[in-house]
């Protein structure tokens, strides 16, 4: 079978879960206006490839927290300031989408670069990945111990440090990776920094749901739109499924039910988080597929789809356009968009540079669309 075809007919019903959730007896809205939404974790990539999805990200999103895991990582206030610029010259005319930068924590930053990342006023956060943790985190973190003045004195700025919550030990099974990590590094540095705001990114447990809906209001954290949809079995039905393959991987049933009532549940700590991480078809369809999904350009219609699973649709606009601006004390944007009820294929394939892209679930239908 072509790993990227998916029967229409059963693909993303079959491997989503979920529809038992959604409330019987309300009438389906034909449109949804929410305030402009924002992503607070994206990976644009660099060069062609951040000219090939830079417009899918500024067509649904007016802001988004840059990763720095580029090749070489950013890790200089001055490394983001020319990512940024060639961000900004590969959108559209036009265009009025705002990257938010961050910072690659290694065990070598230092306080000063963190006092000149504050006054940039254009790095937002620091990204800690445990090294060898996920794509390109090589030059990441090998004991969080090392980059403490760093982590001090973005304790005393209010700088977030964001965290790729998963250990690294090969001993620890790969799905328990980010349990292990809120016990074994997230709490004690926590306890370590009381004052540190802290994003755990991308969660996939109930565990560490659970634990940041019982933290203090200065941890949030990011949820992905395709967490939210499906469970670890989308990897696996029908064949080895390399576009759903991600980090941290797609977790068991009652971990995803945990991130729907965590994402849709009110608390301001939770909110939109694509982790949309282009790789081009050729090494998805690999024998070693690279982690990530690219979702950036059907992101709102993919969230849309799961708020309204869970009968939840009316919680939407708070998820996607208020928590991540108040977290990070921006101003909410005012300007509005609009979802409509309507079916559609998301494209099988989509141009990358000199290669192509499956976009997750290409080919497959959704009955939400964001009006251009
Ligand atoms: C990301 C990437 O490809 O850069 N991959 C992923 O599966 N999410 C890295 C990351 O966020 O872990
Ligand atoms: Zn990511």
């Amino acid at each position: 079978m072509d790993p990227a075809h998916v029967d229409p007919a059963t693909g993303l019903a079959a491997a989503m879960a979920g529809a038992e959730e959604s409330a019987p007896g309300r009438v389906a809205p034909a449109t949804l206006s929410l305030a402009r939404p924002d992503d607070w974790h994206l990976h644009l990539r660099d060069g062609e490839a951040l000219r090939a999805v830079a417009a899918a990200s500024a067509a649904q999103f007016a802001r988004a927290i840059v990763m720095p895991n580029l090749k070489p990582p950013v890790t200089t206030v001055a490394q983001a300031r020319d990512y940024r610029e060639r961000i900004l010259a590969a959108l559209p005319p036009g265009s009025d989408f705002e990257p938010l930068m961050t910072l690659y924590l290694t065990d070598l930053t230092s306080a000063d670069e963190i006092r000149r990342a504050v006054d940039s006023g254009f790095v937002k956060a620091v990204k800690l990945y445990p090294a060898g943790a996920t794509t390109n985190s090589d030059a990441g973190v090998t004991d969080i111990a090392k980059p403490r003045a760093a982590i001090e004195e973005m304790q005393r700025l209010g700088l977030p440090l964001l965290v790729h919550g998963e250990v690294t030990d090969p001993d620890v099974d790969v799905f328990d990776r980010e349990a292990a990590f809120i016990d074994r590094v997230l709490e004690p540095l926590r306890r370590h920094f009381p004052a540190l705001r802290v994003v755990l990114e991308h969660i996939t447990t109930r565990e560490a749901a659970q634990y940041v809906a019982a933290a203090a209001e200065n941890l949030g954290a990011t949820i992905t739109a395709h967490h939210l949809l499906y469970n670890r079995n989308a990897i696996f039905s029908g064949g080895l499924r390399p576009h759903w393959y991600c980090l941290p991987v797609l977790k068991r049933e009652t971990h995803r039910r945990a991130l729907v009532q965590a994402a849709t549940g009110g608390d301001p700590r939770f909110f939109l988080g694509t982790d949309s991480a282009p790789h081009p078809a050729r090494l998805k369809a690999h024998a070693a597929a690279c982690a990530g999904c690219y979702t950036a350009p059907h992101a709102l219609e993919l969230y849309a789809t799961a708020f309204e699973r869970a009968g939840a649709l009316d919680r939407l606009e708070a998820f996607a356009s208020f928590h991540g601006a108040d977290f990070y004390r921006l101003p909410r944007n005012t300007a509005r968009v609009e979802l409509r009820r309507e079916r559609w294929t998301i494209p099988e394939s989509l141009p990358f540079g000199e290669d192509e892209i499956v976009p997750l679930a290409g080919g497959e239908g959704l009955d939400w669309r964001l009006v251009a």
